[in-house]
């Protein structure tokens, strides 16, 4: 660990409870100021450091932060993305201590501590891992090469606004490799550099009956009640198989080859612990994959929520008028998040019963990626990985989405590079989010030496 890390530890621990502090929720209107607030908790903490053209962009949404060090043109540009909103964190009675109060427990999976708060891990915990690594750099003889960073505060909520932001400054932000940590590793001491996502299609669906709600006597059994057929409609869209029965929807799915699926089985996985720590007998998914696979490489078809008619105390005799779901697809290559709606979208329509109406209503979307483990901007990740961990990180597909991974490559062209230090197990999105002590440092520790070997990999031209 660097000294100078070493020496400042404890307050870097206490500026982040400070951040975290802030709930930054970018999807609740109520929290806009909070979100706002939290860009400038940032902006400020960015003047601390000497980090320069230090600037918040406001958007249609919530705001952008810019800054930057330049130390010379000759030099590659590594552009750092994360961001600092969080998802709600509802359902809040099954949190052990408030969402926004950060507090450090120890956790089987963190003996040494960890912060138990929204955000903890994804993702202010782990972008302001960044932050702290460029003061570590700037104290201990300065960046190797040029830094942009450009936190956003809409992650969450779909990155609506961050693709036009980045077409309209494309010169500001020019740079050779995106650099983020929003992933996990497989554990502490099993180090792995994420190098593919899935794309997500998600869509809300709302199925209406009758012009009103009824009495579940009077008229039930001679209408289609829209609750029964949305549970109806949904089950039938996997098979006994586990397959997703929409027509078209593998179409496009690139299936692995019998070497890659063996290397995508071959990371330490446990499916024992695996249900332990989930408190399941048995898993469940497609048939003819291995859990590894079917949360990684595998598309899937999900209820996110659910609702229609009575659902308060006691019992309410009715026959609601309308049934609604949110569903989540993810993705794979080359599945089309558009094309997978629009599949979708024509099927859900097409299976209706008589006697309803269905309005299929899209949300965010994004393309699934995968980056290549023969570049310069992997094996800098995977020497820095090496140097702090002891030992060469593993190359794992990760089953969660970010978006404007394909899209920086659309957009800038480069790569990105998905160096994270959370958990599965961190309970990213869930109650009781949490961040291990250890991964917050080893991030600091980690992330100036993938500016170190990128730097010299470049220079070097390898
Ligand atoms: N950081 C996560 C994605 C993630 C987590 C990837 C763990 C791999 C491992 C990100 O903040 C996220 O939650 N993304 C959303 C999609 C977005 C469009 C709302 C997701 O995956 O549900
Ligand atoms: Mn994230
Ligand atoms: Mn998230």
């Amino acid at each position: 660990m660097q000294q100078y890390l070493k020496k400042n530890k404890d307050r870097f621990l206490s500026e982040l409870m400070e951040f975290l502090k802030i709930p930054s929720i970018s999807a609740d209107p109520r929290y806009k100021k909070d979100v706002a607030r939290a860009a400038d908790f940032l902006e400020n903490e960015m003047k601390n450091v000497g980090l320069t053209n230090i600037k918040v962009y406001p958007t249609d949404g919530h705001p952008i932060v810019y800054a930057e060090k330049l130390v010379d043109p000759k030099l590659p540009t590594i552009l750092i993305y994360g961001h600092y909103d969080v998802q709600p964190p509802d359902p809040l009675d099954l949190w052990d201590s408030p969402p926004f109060e950060p507090v450090i427990k120890k956790t089987k999976n963190h003996p040494d501590g960890a912060i138990f708060a929204r955000g903890s891990c994804d993702d202010k915990g782990q972008l302001y891992m960044h932050v702290k690594a460029f003061e570590v750099m700037q104290n201990e003889g300065g960046v190797p090469c040029n830094v942009k960073f450009m936190i956003e505060g809409e992650e969450e909520v779909g990155s609506d606004n961050l693709e036009k932001f980045c077409k309209k400054h494309s010169k500001m932000l020019a740079c050779d490799v995106v650099l983020l940590s929003d992933t996990s590793i497989i554990d502490n001491k099993t180090p792995s550099v994420t190098v593919g996502l899935r794309g997500l299609s998600y869509v809300e669906v709302e199925v209406t009956g009758p012009n009103r709600d009824l009495h579940s006597g009077v008229y039930g059994g001679g209408v289609t009640n829209p609750v029964n057929a949305l549970c109806d409609m949904i089950a039938s869209l996997h098979d006994l198989n586990g397959h997703i029965t929409i027509p078209g929807f593998y179409k496009e799915v690139i299936e692995l080859s019998t070497k890659d699926r063996k290397f995508v089985n071959s990371a330490p996985f446990d499916l024992k612990a695996y249900q332990k720590e989930l408190g399941i007998e048995s898993v469940n998914g497609e048939s003819g994959y291995t859990t590894l696979e079917r949360t990684s490489t595998r598309p899937t078809l999900d209820v996110n929520g659910i609702w229609g008619g009575y659902i308060g105390e006691g019992a309410k005799t009715v026959l609601p008028s309308k049934a609604y779901a949110k569903i989540s697809m993810r993705l794979v290559p080359d599945q089309h998040p558009d094309k997978i709606t629009k599949l979708f979208t024509d099927h859900f329509k097409k299976i209706a019963p008589k006697g309803v109406k269905v309005k299929v209503t899209p949300h965010h979307g994004g393309f699934p990626a995968v980056t290549p483990t023969n570049t310069i901007e992997y094996k800098a990740a995977s020497l820095a990985m090496k140097d702090t961990f002891g030992k060469e990180p593993i190359p794992v597909r990760g089953g969660g989405s970010i978006p404007i991974v394909s899209m920086f490559e659309k957009v800038f062209g480069v790569k990105s590079v998905l160096m994270g230090f959370g958990l599965d197990t961190d309970d990213i999105h869930s109650p009781n989010e949490h961040y291990g002590l250890f991964n917050f440092y080893k991030g600091i520790e980690t992330i100036p030496l993938f500016y170190k070997h990128y730097t010299a990999l470049r220079s070097k031209g390898k």
